[in-house]
């Protein structure tokens, strides 16, 4: 250790990141962590999940107190959207969960180093002024988003934004079209259709949700298109044009085609993300990424160089802040001689729409490629709880092995699915089979019932359908 000013140093401070800096000080090891922005807590706590949910809650509200879902329980009130206090909640919920990371540093005795970090050596990187070597380096340099060329972000302007900008909009747009029905597009469109926009959402796939179950990509587009979403499917954008407030939008069918314009005073470019590796100088430490600008690493997160370790969105694997997490908890075990290990085939995945979606394991279409499979699905309109509350559209689907009856994926869509969702991992992470989740006795009324009777659909005996 004596030449070496840190055990641990990780660049970035996002989920990934601050959680393995967190971790490597509890386990005794002197750790740093670089973060150039202003606050901890990456994408997901600034920019992402964090403030995203909280529009999501506040928006679901209004829209339920306007939609007449709160008639329906016999309280009638008539919305009035303060705009500017809705913005001022997910502001102080970014405060404070940000300020509580910087606490959790200060407790846990990691130093924040303030600045952009960038290797000079394989042991060695300088942040601002400073130059540093660690025994340890994790990169946990996160994503950003994907640019579309011909249609250029300005979040500063609100016209053509990212889901930054998408997250801030002064005021509600009339029209706002969002390019790519994926989770952004779908949990952004979702908040400022609640609140008034009409929301087209343009994407290049002939299905929404990419990743998810086949049977819940179709149900879903019809939840949302019940709730007034447009869908122009199989096509793609080819340009865009901004004057003063407003934006047109070219587009034409995916397959090519005669192309048509699109009027809209918001737009939302959400078509993924790409991991952030600029500036690291990643030469000056040997590094390479791959051909999706990702850097590869092994089951243990170690990259092709000694001593340099990766984790969170910068590697392949789904983009998640739970995966960046769980990576960051095992990263910085193996770097202290222990045996972190994420199990990747056991990582949920939730849209925060209303009604909610999620899924973890395989879906049908891809289990079917691995062998016989038996399905088991249960309506969330034949569930007491979520037929009492008024929460009668989606199901739960549980996919299991033909042969040996071990789930292989659960599927669902559902009020509370996020939140649901948990058990269906846990279950999995435990190799449990339909039988073991049928037979396991679960309190009533719940919407987690449907799971359980989704699993006894596995084997033809569901009880109340
Ligand atoms: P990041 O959170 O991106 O953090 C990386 C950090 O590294 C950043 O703070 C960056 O400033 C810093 N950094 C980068 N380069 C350098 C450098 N050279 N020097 C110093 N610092 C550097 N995921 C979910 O699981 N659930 C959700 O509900 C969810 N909602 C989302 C909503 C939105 C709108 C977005 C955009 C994303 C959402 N995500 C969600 C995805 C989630 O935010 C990411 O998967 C997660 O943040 C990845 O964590 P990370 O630690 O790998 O990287
Ligand atoms: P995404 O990958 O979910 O969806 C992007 C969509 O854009 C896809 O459907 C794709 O087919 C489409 N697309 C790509 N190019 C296009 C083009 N030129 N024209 C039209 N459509 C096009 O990516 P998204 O929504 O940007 O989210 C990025 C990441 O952030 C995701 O990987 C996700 O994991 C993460 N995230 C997670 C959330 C959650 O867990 N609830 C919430 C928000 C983001």
């Amino acid at each position: 250790m004596a030449d070496y000013d840190f055990d641990v140093l990780v660049i970035g401070a996002g989920p990934g990141g601050y959680v393995a800096a967190i971790r490597a000080a509890q386990l005794g090891l002197k750790t740093a962590c670089a973060e150039s922005r202003e606050t901890l807590g990456g994408t997901c706590l600034n920019v992402g999940c964090i403030p995203s949910k909280a529009m999501l809650h506040a928006s679901e509200y209004y829209d339920q107190a306007a939609n007449g879902s709160f008639a329906k329980l016999g309280i009638k009130v008539k919305p009035e959207l303060d705009l500017d206090a809705m913005h001022g909640q997910r502001k102080d919920a970014v405060k404070q969960l940000t300020g509580g990371i910087e606490f959790l540093f200060k407790k846990n005795k990691v130093e924040w180093l303030k600045g952009r970090a960038a290797f000079t050596a394989k042991d060695t990187v300088k942040v601002g002024e400073r130059e540093v070597r660690a025994k340890n380096i994790v990169i946990a340099t996160g994503s950003s988003v994907t640019p579309l060329p011909g249609v250029e972000v300005d979040n500063a302007k609100g016209v053509i934004v990212d889901s930054t900008g998408a997250l801030e909009l002064a005021k509600v747009p009339e029209h706002l079209v969002v390019i790519g029905a994926g989770v952004i597009g779908l949990e952004l469109g979702s908040v400022w259709r609640r609140l008034g926009a009409k929301v087209t959402c343009v994407e290049f796939l002939d299905q929404i949700l990419p990743g998810f179950d086949g049977e819940v990509r179709k149900e879903a587009n019809k939840i949302f298109k019940k709730q007034g979403f447009e869908f122009k499917l199989a096509t793609k954008v080819t340009g865009a044009a901004v004057k003063g407030k407003k934006a047109t939008l070219t587009v034409e069918p995916a397959a090519g085609g005669a192309s048509e314009t699109i009027e809209a005073d918001a737009v939302l470019v959400s078509i993924g993300r790409r991991p952030n590796t600029d500036g690291l100088n990643l030469e000056a430490a040997g590094l390479k990424t791959n051909q999706r600008g990702q850097i590869e690493t092994d089951h243990d997160f170690r990259t092709s160089v000694p001593g340099i370790w990766a984790i969170g969105d910068v590697i392949p694997g789904p983009m998640l802040a739970h995966k960046a997490e769980d990576e960051g908890i095992a990263v910085a075990e193996n770097i202290a001689g222990q045996t972190g290990i994420v199990n990747h085939d056991v990582i949920p995945s939730v849209v925060y729409t209303w009604p909610e979606i999620a899924g973890v394991g395989l879906t049908e279409e891809q289990a079917k490629e691995r062998g016989p499979v038996k399905t088991g699905k249960f309506p969330m309109l034949a569930n007491s709880r979520a037929k009492t509350n008024h929460e009668p559209d989606g199901f739960v689907k549980v996919v299991a092995d033909a042969n040996t009856d071990r789930v292989l994926g659960v599927w669902m869509i559902a009020s509370v699915a996020g939140t649901m969702i948990a058990q269906a991992a846990q279950a999995m992470e435990f190799g449990a089979t339909s039988e073991d989740i049928a037979y396991t006795c679960h309190a009533h009324p719940t919407h987690s019932e449907a799971l359980k009777e989704a699993a006894m659909a596995v084997t033809g005996k569901p009880i109340h359908i």
